[in-house]
C-alpha cells in the first residue's frame, strides 16, 4: 500500500476512555513528557450505544473540537467503524438507507439475515455489491462532513465476527454462552460433511459441538452480485472487499492518501490496509509471538503490520510495557492499544523512568523513518517485505532457521529486543560479517555466531549491517516537525570498505505521487578504495525537497579520521569527528543541497 507518511509513526489508542476529559488527559500527558505521537485513535465508545456514524452525546461531546486542536499540533485522527448496523430500522438512518438501497447481506428468501455483535441485533453489509460500496461511502462522507473530522478510518470485527447469528438473535452483554441458542439452520454450508478441526471442536462452555458459522454469518448467505456466491465462498473475504471501498471513501473525501487499518485481511488486502495482530494479552508469550506474526504479515504482502503494543488482554507490568514499546518502536505499524475496563498503558502513564526509556526508543524510529518510507516505497512498486526474519537474507545458512527473536528492518537493520522479564543480557545470533552496535559503532568481530549482548532496561540492542547506507532525518515530537528537520546518513561500510543505500521521499500524502513521478529519489555509494561518497539524485519531483538539507554523515567501520574532507573536489568539510575507540566519524554541518548531485573525497 501506499503508506501515509505521517503512519509510520507512533500512535495511541485503547478502548474505553470513558469520556473525552480523560482522553483529553492521556494525550496531554504524553505530549508534556515528549513522546512522540502523530495519530490518536477512538475505539467504539466515541459512538453512541456503539452505532456507526454517530458520537456519544454524553461522554464525547466536543469531540469534534478536539479533533482540530489535535490537527493544529499536527496529531491525525482515526475512529473505528464496524460493518455490523443496528437493526433498528425505525430510527437509525444508516439502517433504513441501508435496507432502501438493498445492501444487507440476506437469507435465500430475501428476508435480512440478523445477527448479534456492537451495537446489539444487527445487519451486515455485502461489500461485494456496487451499492452497498457507494451507501458506505456516502455514509462516510457525511459523517466526517457533518460531525468528525478524522484522518483515517479502523475497521474491526470484519471477518466478519458475530456473538450470535439468527434471525432473532438474543442480545445479552452479559451472555455468557451458557445458553446456547443462536444457530443457522442445518445445511450442507453450514454443517458439511468434511469437518476440520480447527472449527469443529466441543464447545464446552455451550455444551455443543462447534460449528462452521459459530461467531459469524450463516454459511447459506447468498451474497455478491446476483447473489451468486454463498457465504460459505466467501467468508474469508469480508473484510478484503471491506477494505478497498472503505479507502476509496476516505481518499476521495480527503483527497489526501489515507490509513486503513483492518482486522480481517486476505491476499492482496496489502494494497489497500494496514494490519494489526488482534486481541493479544499483556504477557511476555504474545510480545514474542508478535515478531512471528509481523513477519507472516509480510510475506503476505501486507507489510504495514504489528502488534497491540503492551498487550491488548489483561495488564501489562511496567517492564513488559517497556520492553514492547521498544520492540513496538520498530514495527511498522506502531500503536498501544489496550482493552476496555483496564488502567490506561500509554507510555505517559509509566514511571518517568519508563517513559524515557520509551521516548529513547521511539526517537530511534522517528530517526530512521526515511528508512522506513524508502522500504515502503520499494514494497509497493517491487513487492519486497519491509521486516524479515534472519533466513530472508541469509537463506544458506540453516542457523537462521531457528531465530525468530530477531528481525530485520529491511537489509540493512537488525533488532534483537528483550523478550523476558528481569534480563539484562541476551543471546543474538550474528549471520554474517560486518555488523556494528547502532549505539557504540562496535564492529562484531564474529560470523555465523551467537554472543551475549548487554541489554539493560534502558536499551534495545540494534545492529547496522556493513554494506549499507541508511537515510535518516533528525526525530521530533511529531512528523509534522521531524520532516522538516535535516537528513543524515548512516554509513555502515563491509570489508570491502564500501556502502549503498538510496532515499524515497514525496509529500508523504500525495495519492498519486509515484504514477505522478512527484517524488525524490537519490542513491548513495561509499567507495572506499576510491574515497568517494556519491549522492545521485535520480528523480527530483518533490518540490519541498530543496528546503530540505543533508547535514550528518555517521561512518561506522573507518580506520582512522581521514585528513581532509572535501564535497564536490572543493570546499573543505569543517566539522569532523572520529571516535578512536568506536570508530565512528562523524561529520556534520555538510549543510547540502539534498536535491543536488555531490561527491565528497577524502585524503588520508
Ligand atoms: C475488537 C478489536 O480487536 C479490538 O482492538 C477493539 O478494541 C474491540 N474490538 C472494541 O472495538
Amino acid at each position: 500500500m501506499r503508506v501515509k507518511y505521517s503512519s509510520l509513526s507512533f500512535q495511541l489508542s485503547r478502548w474505553d476512555y470513558s469520556n473525552l476529559t480523560h482522553m483529553k488527559t492521556v494525550v496531554k500527558r504524553n505530549i508534556d513528557k515528549g513522546v512522540p505521537l502523530d495519530v490518536q485513535f477512538n475505539d467504539i465508545d466515541y459512538m453512541d450505544l456503539e452505532k456507526d456514524f454517530t458520537i456519544d452525546p454524553i461522554n464525547y461531546v466536543g469531540l469534534n473540537q478536539f479533533y482540530e486542536e489535535l490537527h493544529a499540533g499536527g496529531i491525525r485522527t482515526i475512529i473505528i467503524l464496524d460493518p455490523a448496523m443496528n437493526a433498528d430500522n425505525k430510527t437509525y438512518q444508516p439502517t433504513i438507507t441501508g435496507i432502501a438501497e438493498d445492501v444487507f447481506i440476506k437469507w435465500n428468501d430475501g428476508r435480512l439475515m440478523k445477527g448479534a455483535c456492537w451495537p446489539g441485533e444487527v445487519y451486515f453489509p455485502d461489500f461485494f455489491l456496487n451499492q452497498t460500496q457507494k451507501w458506505w461511502a456516502r455514509w462516510i462522507k457525511d459523517f466526517r462532513t457533518v460531525h468528525l473530522t478524522f484522518d483515517g478510518l479502523w475497521i474491526d470485527m470484519n471477518e466478519p465476527a458475530l456473538f450470535g447469528t439468527n434471525e432473532a438473535a438474543p442480545w445479552n452483554w452479559n451472555y455468557t454462552g451458557s445458553n446456547y441458542t443462536l444457530k443457522c439452520p442445518v445445511s450442507y454450508w453450514d454443517d458439511p460433511p468434511y469437518r476440520t478441526k480447527a472449527v469443529y471442536r466441543y464447545d464446552t462452555a455451550d455444551a455443543h459441538f462447534s460449528r462452521l458459522s459459530d461467531h459469524t454469518l450463516c454459511m447459506v448467505a447468498p451474497q455478491g452480485e446476483n447473489r451468486l456466491y454463498r457465504h460459505y465462498d466467501v467468508h474469508s473475504l469480508y473484510g478484503w472487499s471491506q477494505t478497498k471501498p472503505t479507502l476509496d471513501a476516505l481518499q476521495s473525501i480527503t483527497g489526501k492518501r489515507g490509513l486503513v487499518l483492518t482486522r480481517s485481511t486476505f491476499f492482496g488486502s496489502g494494497q489497500w490496509g494496514a494490519h494489526w495482530l488482534g486481541d493479544n494479552e499483556a504477557s511476555w508469550h504474545d510480545l514474542k509471538r508478535s515478531m512471528i506474526g509481523m513477519i507472516e504479515f509480510n510475506w503476505f504482502g501486507i507489510p504495514f503490520v504489528g502488534a497491540d503494543i503492551c498487550g491488548f488482554d489483561k495488564i501489562p507490568t511496567e517492564e513488559l510495557c517497556t520492553r514492547w514499546m521498544q520492540v513496538g518502536a520498530f514495527y511498522p505499524f506502531s500503536r498501544n492499544h489496550n482493552i476496555w475496563k483496564t488502567p490506561d498503558q500509554d507510555p505517559g502513564y509509566w514511571s518517568d523512568n519508563a517513559v524515557q526509556i520509551m521516548i529513547n526508543a521511539l526517537n530511534i524510529r522517528y530517526t530512521l523513518l526515511p528508512y522506513y518510507y524508502t522500504l515502503f516505497f520499494k514494497a509497493h512498486t517491487l513487492g519486497d517485505t519491509v521486516i524479515r526474519p534472519l533466513f530472508h537474507e541469509f537463506s544458506t545458512d540453516p542457523k537462521t532457521l531457528d531465530v525468530y527473536l530477531q528481525f530485520l528492518v529491511g537489509s540493512a537493520l537488525m533488532i534483537t529486543p528483550v523478550t523476558d522479564n528481569n534480563t539484562n543480557e541476551i543471546d543474538v545470533y550474528i549471520p554474517s560479517r560486518d555488523w556494528y552496535d547502532y549505539y557504540n559503532g562496535k564492529q562484531i568481530k564474529v560470523n555465523k555466531e551467537t554472543i551475549k549482548v548487554a541489554a539493560p532496561l534502558d536499551t534495545i540492542p540494534i545492529f547496522l549491517r556493513g554494506g549499507y547506507i541508511i537515510p535518516t532525518q533528525q526525530p521530533a515530537n511529531n512528523t509534522k516537525y521531524s520532516r522538516q528537520k535535516p537528513f543524515g546518513l548512516i554509513i555502515a561500510l563491509n570489508s570491502k570498505n564500501n556502502a549503498h543505500g538510496e532515499l524515497f521521499y514525496d509529500d508523504g500524502d500525495g495519492i498519486d505521487t509515484i504514477e505522478q513521478k512527484k517524488y525524490y529519489y537519490a542513491t548513495f555509494n561509499w567507495h572506499g578504495n576510491l574515497r568517494k561518497l556519491t549522492i545521485n539524485v535520480i528523480e527530483n519531483n518533490y518540490l519541498d525537497m530543496k528546503n530540505l538539507k543533508l547535514d550528518t554523515l555517521h561512518i561506522y567501520g573507518l580506520n582512522k579520521k581521514p585528513k581532509t574532507m572535501f564535497v564536490n573536489k572543493k570546499h573543505q568539510v569543517k566539522y569532523i569527528k572520529f571516535k578512536p575507540k568506536t570508530k565512528i566519524l562523524i561529520v556534520k554541518k555538510l549543510n547540502l543541497d539534498i536535491t543536488k548531485n555531490h561527491t565528497i573525497i577524502w585524503k588520508n
